[in-house]
């Protein structure tokens, strides 16, 4: 069974309190998203395998360490995975990014896949797909579904809030991928929104309600 990380950082509980207040506009939402997405990429890659390197110093030669194993690559889900698609980045540059389109249909709540591109070597990368909302986690599992049927082996979930509902679907459908969250919320309401939550992240990252 994968492994669900709460990542409870007192600096990220308290950007993601901000962000749940239905008062927070769009652009504090936006860089405390930002913020809270380089604090979490210390702990989704805090295993990376590292490797001996012989460097030279101004003053002598030494032993350093550099990251070794497989290269990175960043998927969110469209739209509301591009929040926190920039502060990985600004933690792991190099990293190539992918991109899922999927938004779920009002009433069946189901996923819809509407765009995938994505790096032509993925299935060789680290994958870190990411979404600030795990409600049912159909989304997910579809997103990683599709990368799996490109071949992809060892991927990863960062999301900001999940319910408990998605986090098990997410656990039973595919056992290989942790979850990395900032918080477990209560449940899902009569619309699949996470409770307490904070409300629609598409809408709130780019201001379309
Ligand atoms: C939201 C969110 C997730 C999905 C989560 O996207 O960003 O992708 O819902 O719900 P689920 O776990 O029940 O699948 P939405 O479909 O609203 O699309 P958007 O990001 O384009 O607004
Ligand atoms: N998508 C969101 O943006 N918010 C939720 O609470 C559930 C799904």
């Amino acid at each position: 069974m994968s492994q669900v990380h709460v990542i409870n950082h007192p600096m990220i509980q308290h950007k993601l309190t901000i962000m749940r207040k239905k008062t927070t506009g769009s652009k504090d939402f936006r860089q405390l998203l930002d913020e809270i997405a380089m604090l979490m990429g210390y702990e989704v890659t805090r295993d990376l395998p590292l490797k001996d390197v012989e460097i030279e110093t101004p003053i002598c030669k030494t032993i350093g360490k550099e990251i070794s194993g497989r290269k990175l690559a960043i998927v969110p889900i469209l739209r509301a995975g591009i929040g926190l698609m920039g502060g990985l980045q600004t933690l792991v540059p190099v990293a190539k990014v992918g991109h899922i389109g999927l938004y779920r249909d009002e009433t069946t709540h189901n996923p819809v896949v509407y765009y995938c591109k994505l790096p032509f070597d993925i299935q060789s990368r680290l994958v870190i797909v990411t979404d600030p909302m795990l409600a049912t986690g159909g989304s997910a599992c579809d997103a990683i579904s599709m990368l799996k049927e490109k071949g992809c082996d060892n991927i990863r979930l960062m999301c900001l809030v999940g319910a408990p509902e998605g986090i098990r679907r997410v656990q039973e459908a595919h056992p290989d991928v942790d979850i990395y969250l900032a918080s477990i919320d209560e449940c899902l309401n009569e619309n699949a929104y996470i409770v307490p939550g904070l409300g629609d992240a598409g809408d709130r990252i780019f201001g379309t309600k």
